[in-house]
């Protein structure tokens, strides 16, 4: 049997927490800093992908990954992009709060062989924006992300997609996003303005620059810099590659 078999329901899309943070509510100045993340990913992903996997972490909870991850997955999907956004945080999920859909049937069940409906993850706003929350939380979230069966859902999901985006734990909680880290093309790395703290930020990289992944990257979030009238999304920036993660050797030959 394929991923996807039977049929759910969606609920509505509209929620607490779609507020000025997420997709259409967005600010112009922020929707703009996140389509500049957008082309700056593009330049900055291996040529001749066919759908890159995308993982979205930081260091500690409440950076903005969640968000950043929806905010990413929405601006490619509404270039006219297939865009499936997965949420990898299967301990503090929070993806389907977030979007006001139902968590489950979600990624667990798809990690567990039971079928699904791709057609069902199909948001309301974007006809090429998918969403895949976590499912039911899992006893054993690392060992899931990293396993084989991880890859073999990956895989197909990749014949359906342009990109994929996983919204994943923090780094330096638990080792869910470094599990996954052999699976997924890349990372983009979430950093919160006056919020960050600067030591667990190198622990962050040190762990990531471990497990050989590659980071494409990282966005600023609710950065203060920038303009004077825009509350707190002032800017996301987006910075290009950290000088010590393109001297590892895995990423000497896309320098
Ligand atoms: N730029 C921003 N300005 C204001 N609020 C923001 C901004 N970015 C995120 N938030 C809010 O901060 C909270 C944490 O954001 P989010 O859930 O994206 O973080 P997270 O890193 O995914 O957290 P966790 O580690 O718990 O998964 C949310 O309530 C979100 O709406
Ligand atoms: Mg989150």
């Amino acid at each position: 049997m394929g991923l996807f078999g039977k049929k759910r329901k969606i609920t509505s899309f509209k929620g607490n927490e779609i507020g000025k943070t997420l997709h259409k509510n967005l600010e112009f100045t922020a929707t703009e800093q996140y389509k500049l993340l957008r082309a700056n990913l593009d330049f900055t992903l291996p040529e001749g992908e066919k759908c890159p996997v995308i993982g979205v972490t930081s260091s500690m909870r409440g950076e903005g990954k969640s968000t950043t991850a929806v905010n990413l997955s929405y601006v490619l999907a509404e270039k006219g992009s297939r865009v499936l956004l997965i949420d990898g945080d299967l301990r503090i999920p929070s993806i389907a709060k977030k979007m006001d859909i139902e968590s489950s049937p979600g990624l667990t069940d798809l990690l567990m062989g039971k079928g699904a409906q791709i057609s069902d993850f199909q948001s309301t706003l974007l006809k090429k924006w998918y969403i895949l929350p976590s499912g039911n939380i899992p006893p054993n979230p690392s060992e899931l992300l990293g396993s084989s069966r991880m890859e073999a859902v990956l895989k197909e999901l990749k014949e359906t997609f342009d990109y994929i985006i996983i919204d994943l734990p923090p780094v330096n909680i638990v080792s869910d996003a470094l599990s996954i880290s052999g699976l997924i093309t890349g990372m983009v790395v979430v950093i919160r303005e006056d919020y960050t703290e600067k030591k667990e930020l190198e622990t962050c990289f040190r762990q990531l620059k471990l497990s050989n992944v590659k980071v494409f990257g990282c966005v600023m979030n609710a950065a203060k810099s920038g303009g004077g009238s825009y509350g707190k999304y002032k800017k996301y920036r987006y910075y290009k590659y950290y000088r010590y993660y393109q001297s590892s050797p895995r990423n000497k030959t896309d320098d």
